[in-house]
């Protein structure tokens, strides 16, 4: 059977960055302006790719303005500076042209929490897959119940979307709190591992849908508190993972768990899915 090839799946499409921040010491935004319609769902990833330089998962953030959905023409990427490619993406200037496949994957289970409280758990760059979420149910506010995020950092130069966080404090029914492992004299928040906020949060297991996004021991503990310590049921657990991406579209195997291929399966997984592979007790 011939091979079909879907330009912008197979085929990266040109697209022109629009606007770049620094976020951190080693994180920055760039916003990218897509010619025609280009719509997602929370917690879908793109392919970035440079040509001669390589090409890498990016997960898809919410460009200012925007709902959660890319309905504002604009999206965009964050990301941390830890190898090649993303070197290379950090040095280009507003105006450069990069290639650009996607979107890609199963994301966040937005629609189907509809009418449930949210509980959103991130460490680090997790909140970067988590926060076109946030977009989302603040823009259809009536539609869900209340939404807590929890998100940890190390250190405190490590928080980045300082201004969307205040503007999803600000929000009705919401609320945000933060944690870091190592205070400085400045921080007056949480201290401590994410995972401690569980002790100040009031949740309804029976209502409550969790999302959550960082690094696997944290989701693992994340997943196991809910689980064991709240008695929240398994299939309203959902956690996205990562791992090292080629073709994207379920073709090659390198992105496999177990049975499962994180770039067409997930990224986004039911603890279902995972419990196994995540040794979450009881799976
Ligand atoms: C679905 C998905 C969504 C992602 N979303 C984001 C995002 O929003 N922002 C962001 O900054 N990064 C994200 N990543 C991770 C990103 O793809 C890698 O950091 C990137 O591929 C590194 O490429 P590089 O060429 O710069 O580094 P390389 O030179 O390839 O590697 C540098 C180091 O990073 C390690 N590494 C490479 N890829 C990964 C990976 N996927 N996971 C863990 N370690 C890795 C390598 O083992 C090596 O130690 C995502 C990954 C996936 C699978
Ligand atoms: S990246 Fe090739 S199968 Fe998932």
């Amino acid at each position: 059977m011939a091979e079909t090839f879907a330009e912008g799946l197979d085929l990266p499409r040109p697209v022109r960055i629009v606007a770049r921040r620094r976020e951190s010491e080693d994180v920055f935004s760039i916003v990218l302006e897509p010619e025609g319609p280009f719509r997602y769902v929370p917690g879908q990833f793109n392919m970035l790719a440079l040509p001669g330089v390589g090409e890498v998962a990016i997960s898809i953030a919410p460009a200012p303005g925007d709902d959660g959905t890319g309905a504002c023409g604009r999206i965009q990427h964050t990301i941390r500076i830890v190898g090649r490619v993303t070197r290379a993406l950090a040095a280009l200037p507003a105006g450069a042209v990069i290639g650009l496949r996607g979107p890609f994957g199963r994301g966040w289970p937005v629609a189907e929490a509809r009418g449930r409280d949210l509980v959103l758990v991130s460490g680090g760059l997790g909140l970067a897959p988590l926060s076109p979420v946030m977009e989302y149910v603040l823009a259809r506010r009536g539609d869900y119940g209340r939404v807590t995020l929890l998100h940890g950092i190390r250190r405190p130069g490590e928080l980045f979307f300082r201004d969307r966080i205040d503007r999803w404090r600000a929000a009705p029914g919401t609320e945000v709190l933060l944690a870091t492992d190592h205070a400085d004299a400045h921080w007056q928040e949480h201290v401590g591992v994410v995972t401690t906020l569980f002790d100040v949060v009031e949740l309804d297991p029976q209502r409550t849908v969790a999302m959550t996004c960082g690094p696997e021991p944290m989701m693992r503990f994340t997943a196991i508190h809910l689980l064991h310590k709240r008695g929240m049921a398994p299939e309203r657990i959902f956690l996205s993972e990562e791992r090292n991406m080629q073709c994207g579209v379920g073709r090659c195997g390198h992105c496999q768990i177990g049975p499962r291929f994180v770039c067409t399966d997930g990224p986004v997984f039911a603890l279902p899915e995972l419990g196994r592979y995540l040794k979450v007790e009881g799976f």
